[in-house]
């Protein structure tokens, strides 16, 4: 596995591989690897003939307030979990190969980036938007795996790509879920071992909602009820919120078909992320 910190050495590779022939999946990521990471790789390998994995904690999409400082950081941990995953090179960029002195565009992203995690934390998807284009077009990528784990990135990245008629082809990956349904996160580490314990009440409380809303269940009656469980349980619940899932719109009343519920809750000091989709039944009158 060939590990790339230099513009010069990535472009070498890739363009040896694109005169081959080669199809190259690029997986991007914030490093502090887990199972839901390599699983990314994993698709990303089914899906081409070399897989680059980039790890950069990418300081434009952090808040000032935000946990930049004290993100999870494991380097040799997670060159090892990639050499095992079978990636063939990891692309780790320095802040001044992302963003040189002089660098000056930025990629604002508009439609489902408004509202939910954009409305959170002001500028996060224009760090996450620039950084992403700045992936494809150093990798060249003909594909890029993204997790559903993060439903609003997800489509955010796939806006993107699509106004911007960026050549590469973005594909989702169902979330990885630990054994009691909780999504893995790197943020996960920083729960204590008592509110490990109680956080796989989110995921249930999505799944538990997303049943009723599928047998019919009134909405707002049956998403208050959850809220205010899970507020009962210890979770401060930021939002839970059922939308179209392209656009992250609320969903319009009496509309039937797939919808997503997506949720956004702190316990103790980390703010947990979660997301299901819904079947909504057509409405049947009474
Ligand atoms: P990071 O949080 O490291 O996540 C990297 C990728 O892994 C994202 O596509 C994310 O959705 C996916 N992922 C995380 N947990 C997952 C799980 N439990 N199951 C499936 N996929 C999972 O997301 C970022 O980094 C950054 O914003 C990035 C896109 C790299 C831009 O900086």
């Amino acid at each position: 596995m060939q590990v790339e910190r230099e513009l010069a050495g990535l472009k070498a590779t890739t363009q040896a591989w694109r005169a081959r022939g080669e199809r190259i999946g690029l997986v991007p990521t914030m490093g502090a690897l887990h199972a839901g990471h390599t699983a990314l790789v994993d698709a990303a390998r089914r899906e081409a003939d070399r897989v680059i994995v980039s790890i950069f904690v990418n300081p434009l999409q952090f808040g000032p307030q935000e946990d930049l400082a004290r993100y999870p950081r494991d380097e040799a941990g997670d060159l090892e979990k990639l050499r095992q995953a079978g990636c063939d090179l990891v692309w780790l960029p320095t802040p001044a190969v992302m963003y040189p002195p002089g660098d000056a565009t930025r990629i604002e992203p508009a439609g489902p980036a408004e509202g939910w995690e954009g409305a959170a934390r002001p500028g996060h998807f224009r760090g996450v938007a620039t950084v992403c284009t700045k992936l494809f077009m150093m990798t060249r990528a003909d594909l890029a795996v993204f997790g559903e784990k993060d439903w609003q990135q997800f489509q955010v990245i796939r806006r993107v790509a699509a106004d911007l008629h960026l050549p590469v082809r973005i594909l989702p990956l169902p979330t990885v879920r630990d054994g009691d349904g909780l999504a893995l996160s790197s943020r996960n580490q920083r729960l204590s071992t008592e509110e490990r314990g109680e956080a796989g009440r989110l995921p249930r409380a999505l799944e538990a909602l997303a049943a009723a809303l599928a047998g019919g269940a009134p909405r707002e009656p049956a998403m208050g009820r959850q809220r205010r469980a899970l507020e009962a349980q210890g979770f401060r619940v930021d939002y839970l919120a059922l939308v179209v899932p392209e656009s992250l719109q609320p969903w319009p009343a009496g509309a039937s078909g797939e919808a997503r519920l997506i949720v956004a809750a702190h316990l103790g000091s980390v703010r947990l992320l979660d997301n299901m989709p819904v079947m909504i039944p057509p409405r049947t009158e009474a």
